[in-house]
């Protein structure tokens, strides 16, 4: 699949996808409902090498989720917006997670999908752990993709949940033979 060959290349797997990862797997245990936002064909789930399927998992793209369904490590698998899944769904959950997703959320989008997830998240000891793509000024990109300064994204961090972390990675992924520079960010519910 041209999806795989891309996250080869770019170094992901080593990169955002490890940090989110390294996250996930501190918080994550077998008790917990857990959710992942644009989970795509399943690649951070997979290399959490769960013996327990707790994880629900929701993607925009149908394609990218049957190859996840082969893989056969997901609770169940919803394709769906994670804004239209957040506002329709009753169930809630004691982790969410998403990596490499908020590229695609503006800052409205962005505020919503926060807002969404903060109301989907069980208790104040729940945690959001997501990354996204760091530019100098909030902007979209020629790849159209959004960038947020650290501070920016730190700001709309705290307005909707208890900001606990905000991290800028060392690396994290290579597009078009550029460095993305991503950031991680692990927050509470307010
Ligand atoms: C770069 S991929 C990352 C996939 C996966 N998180 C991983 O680490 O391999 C971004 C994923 O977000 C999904 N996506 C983009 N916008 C979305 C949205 N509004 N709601 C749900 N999924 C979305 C895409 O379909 C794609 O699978």
């Amino acid at each position: 699949m041209r999806y795989d060959s891309i996250v080869k290349n770019g170094y992901y797997l080593e990169g955002e996808l490890a940090a989110v990862r390294k996250e996930v797997a501190i918080n994550i245990n077998k008790k917990i409902n857990v959710l992942e936002l644009g989970c795509g064909t399943g690649l951070l789930a997979e290399n959490l090498n769960l013996e327990f399927k707790n994880i629900v998992g929701v993607d925009i793209s149908q394609n990218m989720l049957s190859v996840a369904h082969h893989k056969q490590i997901y609770e169940s698998l919803v394709c769906s917006d994670s804004i239209d899944f957040l506002s329709n769904n009753n169930k809630k959950f004691d982790l969410i997670f998403s990596c490499s997703m908020i590229q695609y959320f503006s800052e409205k989008q962005l505020m919503l999908l926060f807002e969404l997830v903060n109301n989907t998240l069980k208790n104040t000891k729940s945690k959001f752990i997501f990354s996204f793509d760091i530019g100098n000024k909030n902007c979209i990109n020629n790849k159209l993709f959004f960038e947020y300064t650290i501070d920016s994204m730190e700001k709309i961090t705290r307005k909707y949940f208890k900001s606990l972390k905000i991290q800028k990675l060392d690396f994290g992924r290579i597009e078009h033979k550029k460095v993305v520079q991503c950031g991680l960010v692990i927050c509470q519910k307010k």
